[in-house]
């Protein structure tokens, strides 16, 4: 691994794929112990974490499903955002055990504004699995119950995670060089 550029932006190495495995493989092993004979259902958000599910999915020795929802956050100018769903989901929640699958937890806001929806139908459990967490940023009152790593407040790139639709291919995680 070494430095990258992608557009203006200089990254350099920060998590290897092996972390990334040894990490994964953790939390694939707890969930399986947690939810045996449960058939818990996965929900994945779109687009960061499909590697991240799908590499976790793989670890998991349990029945268990798998569906996927696409969130996205717009910005704008201003700094209340709103969440917007683009692809619905498809399943029903209904006295089910529900396992978020994030990338990463930044802010908290997409998971603050999603949880409530899912709730509505009544799961049999609700928790949070993600990648990566960034407690620095967070201002919304969200409660990771399986984490990867902690992660200080930085842009992070690869293994998913993208600058502008860029770099979600890269195997390791890399963080900006600000210069
Ligand atoms: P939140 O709503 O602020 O918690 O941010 C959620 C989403 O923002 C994540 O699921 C990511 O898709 C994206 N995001 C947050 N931090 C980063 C980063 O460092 N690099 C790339 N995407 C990020
Ligand atoms: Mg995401």
């Amino acid at each position: 691994m070494s430095i990258i550029y992608l557009n203006d932006k200089k990254f350099t190495p920060y998590l290897t794929s092996l972390q990334l495995d040894v990490e994964i493989k953790r939390l694939g092993s707890e969930l399986s112990k947690d939810y045996e004979g449960k058939r818990p259902l996965f929900i994945a958000i779109l687009n960061g974490s499909f590697m991240f599910a799908s590499d976790l999915f793989k670890e998991l020795t349990i029945e268990c499903e798998i569906c996927f929802i696409k969130l996205a956050s717009y910005k704008g100018t201003k700094s209340t955002g709103q969440v917007i769903t683009s692809i619905g989901l498809d399943a029903t929640l209904t006295n089910r055990h529900v396992i978020i699958l994030e990338d990463i937890v930044d802010t908290g806001k997409t998971l603050n504004e999603f949880l409530p929806q899912l709730l509505n139908q009544q799961p049999a459990s609700l928790k949070i699995a993600a990648l990566l967490h960034k407690p620095e940023a967070l201002a919304y009152p969200v409660k990771i119950d399986y984490l990867g790593f902690n992660v200080p407040n930085k842009f992070l790139l690869g293994y998913g995670l993208d600058y502008d639709g860029y770099g979600r291919n890269l195997k390791e995680i890399f963080t900006i060089v600000e210069e």
